[in-house]
């Protein structure tokens, strides 16, 4: 162990110097390559942690795994890194990927921890439901994990067998041959098809994933006590007349006894503003609309559903540095201010045309602005009217959101999403 953590050093600081020697068009490429060559240290560093291989423990290494990628930089883990909940480490809109890391992509990154076990659905009162990306056009998790392995934003193999071919020399392929069977890279569609069921068995059953370890969580179970600020915060978000939050964001433990999980993977419109950080927003003619397109297309026709995107969790999200699809707001307090203040205080939120009057909802066609949520609290609010929170309640709801976080440990009453699990 310590001589191959020695070793990992040691890669670790060769790469950060390469890193530096190429990336010199730009700050953010290089602070994300620098990430990325963290990243390489700290999987080997765990790399020989596991016995019996299974198809679990492969998705994990497969998930963590640099050399996967065209760049040779950058892992599902680069994106989705376990010390931030298994998001995004910076506060960028979008992250860069492809090659030489400099490839936008188009929204900012989920948390992988407590996704949807289920794809895609209207459920009986046509409410979409489910499904995996921000839109919900991937099925299942085999599916979504196609993209990110060959897409040219993020890590760019293009086809499966140019990604088959890395997989073939990774330092687990005889483990990968032990349990998909000899024939493991026979052809490249299989091997593909194999890494990427790895990778959902990994998703879908890492205790990490799932910890239910939050303060919060020790709340429900009767073993903390929640501060002051916390509670009234708690109260904040479920009052129907308030912040309403627990309207999308359930905030109760299920009718049988499940842990909440503050989404109910539906599908919403709130009308956010556009995010000029976003490269393709650059085209005054791109749209991101979620369910109806452009990226999910079998929804192009039902353009009551523009606009609208997943619930996400928000169990973990005070650890997040960018909120929403477009990672405009780079605060929670601003992301709050702007559920509240969007119908009230528009002109703090969107720009003004040339005779000056607010340009509302202005990522969205001027068809669609009748799709954004105008009816439910928090917005259902009209200039001259009050917020639904004032700032102090504001407060309130980001205190109680703090409790949200994984790894919580009641002695120092602070929490670590990476905090090793109690086993
Ligand atoms: C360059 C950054 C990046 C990398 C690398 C990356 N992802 Fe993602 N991931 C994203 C973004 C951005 C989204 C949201 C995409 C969308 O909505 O279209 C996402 C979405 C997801 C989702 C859907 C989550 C949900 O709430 O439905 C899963 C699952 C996922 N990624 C798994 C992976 C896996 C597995 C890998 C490695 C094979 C990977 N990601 C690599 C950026 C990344
Ligand atoms: C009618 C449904 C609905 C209600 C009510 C609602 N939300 Fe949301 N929330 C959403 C949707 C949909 C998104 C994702 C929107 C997007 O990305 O375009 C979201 C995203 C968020 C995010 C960003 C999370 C992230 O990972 O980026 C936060 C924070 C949040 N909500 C907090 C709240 C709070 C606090 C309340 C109550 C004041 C609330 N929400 C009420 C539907 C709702």
């Amino acid at each position: 162990m310590p001589r191959q953590f020695i070793r990992t050093i040691s890669i670790a600081i060769a790469l950060a110097a390469s890193t530096i020697a190429t990336a010199a068009d730009s700050s953010r490429a290089r602070a994300y390559a620098a990430a990325a060559d963290a990243l390489v240290a700290r999987v080997r560093a765990n790399a020989n942690a596991d016995a019996a291989p299974t198809p679990a423990s492969l998705g994990r290494k497969i998930f963590f795994d640099p050399s996967l990628s065209a760049s040779g930089r950058m892992a599902c883990s680069t994106c989705h890194d376990p010390a931030h909940a298994h998001a995004q480490t910076n506060d960028l809109a979008v992250q860069f990927g492809g090659p030489l890391l400099d490839q936008p992509g188009t929204r900012s990154v989920p948390s992988l921890r407590y996704l949807n076990p289920f794809g895609f659905f209207f459920d009986s009162e046509g409410t979409p439901t489910g499904g995996f990306d921000r839109d919900g056009r991937a099925m299942s998790l085999l599916d979504q994990a196609e993209r990110p392995f060959l897409s040219a934003n993020e890590m760019a193999n293009g086809d499966a067998s140019t990604f088959a071919a890395k997989l073939a020399l990774a330092e687990y392929a005889d483990e990968l041959k032990q349990v998909f069977g000899a024939d493991m890279f026979d052809d490249a569609d299989g091997a593909f098809f194999r890494a990427r069921f790895a990778v959902e068995a990994f998703e879908r059953t890492d205790p990490e994933l799932h910890r239910f370890d939050s303060k919060y969580d020790a709340f429900l179970a009767g073993k903390v006590m929640l501060s002051p600020a916390e509670l009234r915060g708690l109260a904040l978000f479920n009052r129907a007349d308030k912040g309403n939050c627990q309207g999308c964001h359930p905030s109760a433990r299920g009718s049988d006894g499940s842990p909440p999980l503050f989404t109910d993977y539906t599908y919403d419109n709130l009308g956010l503003p556009r995010n000029a950080d976003i490269p393709a927003n650059a085209d005054p003619a791109y749209f991101d609309l979620g369910l109806c397109g452009p990226v999910r297309t079998d929804l192009a026709g039902r353009t009551d559903l523009c606009g609208a995107f997943k619930v996400p969790t928000l169990r973990n999200v005070a650890t997040r540095q960018a909120f929403f699809h477009n990672g405009l707001f780079k605060t929670l307090r601003d992301a709050l201010r702007f559920y509240v203040r969007r119908d009230t205080n528009p002109e703090e939120f969107y720009p003004r045309d040339e005779n000056g009057v607010v340009q509302k909802f202005d990522d969205l066609p001027l068809e669609m602005h009748r799709n954004v949520n105008t009816g439910e609290v928090p917005y259902d609010r009209h200039p001259g009217q009050a917020p639904r929170l004032d700032d102090a309640e504001i407060d309130d709801v980001i205190a109680f959101l703090g409790t949200l976080t994984d790894g919580y440990d009641p002695a120092t009453d602070t929490a670590d999403p990476s905090r090793p699990l109690a086993r």
